[in-house]
């Protein structure tokens, strides 16, 4: 299994570096690209070096890069995640635009009838960003907002991390083990 990972500039990125510690403790292949938002935000926020994110994935693309492998929907993935997604990213994604790696794999992803799932972070929403989460779902794509349950009694912020890792996953059909399931009402 192949995943493509795309970080874009929204609050939120330890959710992306979980969903790839993730994916790399199940040895999944990821393709990760990282806007230039992200790496401001990830710099304002205070989470480290950029070297250590980029290193998160197995194969690390350039956002400027068109001509990357992930661009043509030629070559095979079994689908695209973008977490955190800007508001800015949901637009073009909703738009058909692609005029970055992440957001043209973004697109070869709906026209090939691939999963997507876009996990946005923002609050409140205003009405462009819910239209826009409107179009890019009648488009094909999931919108996963990063808001975290609390019915699995979460005792740290990886189990919340976690929680939105193993929602994420299973939209892929991967059992990923980073969140105690609902079995009903005790
Ligand atoms: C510190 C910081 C935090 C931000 N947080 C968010 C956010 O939570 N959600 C969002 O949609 N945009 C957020 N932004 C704005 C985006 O980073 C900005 O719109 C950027 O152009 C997105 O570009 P990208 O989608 O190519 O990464 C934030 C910007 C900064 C500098």
């Amino acid at each position: 299994m192949r995943l493509v990972v795309g970080i874009t500039g929204g609050s939120g990125i330890p959710y992306a570096v979980d969903l790839l510690q993730t994916l790399r403790a199940l040895e999944i292949e990821t393709h990760l690209v990282i806007s230039k938002g992200a790496a401001r935000v990830y710099t304002t926020e205070g989470r480290g070096q950029l070297a250590d994110l980029e290193a998160l994935g197995s194969t690390l693309h350039s956002d400027a890069d068109l001509g990357a492998s992930i661009a043509s929907g030629s070559f095979r993935t079994s689908g695209m995640i973008i977490v955190p997604c800007s508001s800015s990213t949901l637009a073009k994604v909703a738009l058909g635009l692609g005029d970055t790696l992440i957001t043209r794999a973004a697109h070869v992803t709906l026209k090939e009838r691939r999963p997507l799932v876009l996990v946005p972070r923002e609050a409140p929403y205003p009405r462009p960003m819910l239209e826009n989460m409107l179009r890019a779902f009648d488009a094909g794509a999931t919108v996963l907002p990063a808001s975290p349950g609390f019915y699995h009694t979460p005792e740290r912020v990886s189990d919340l991390l976690g929680f939105v890792t193993a929602r994420v996953l299973d939209q892929f059909g991967i059992e990923s083990g980073r969140m105690r399931r609902w079995e009903g009402s005790r």
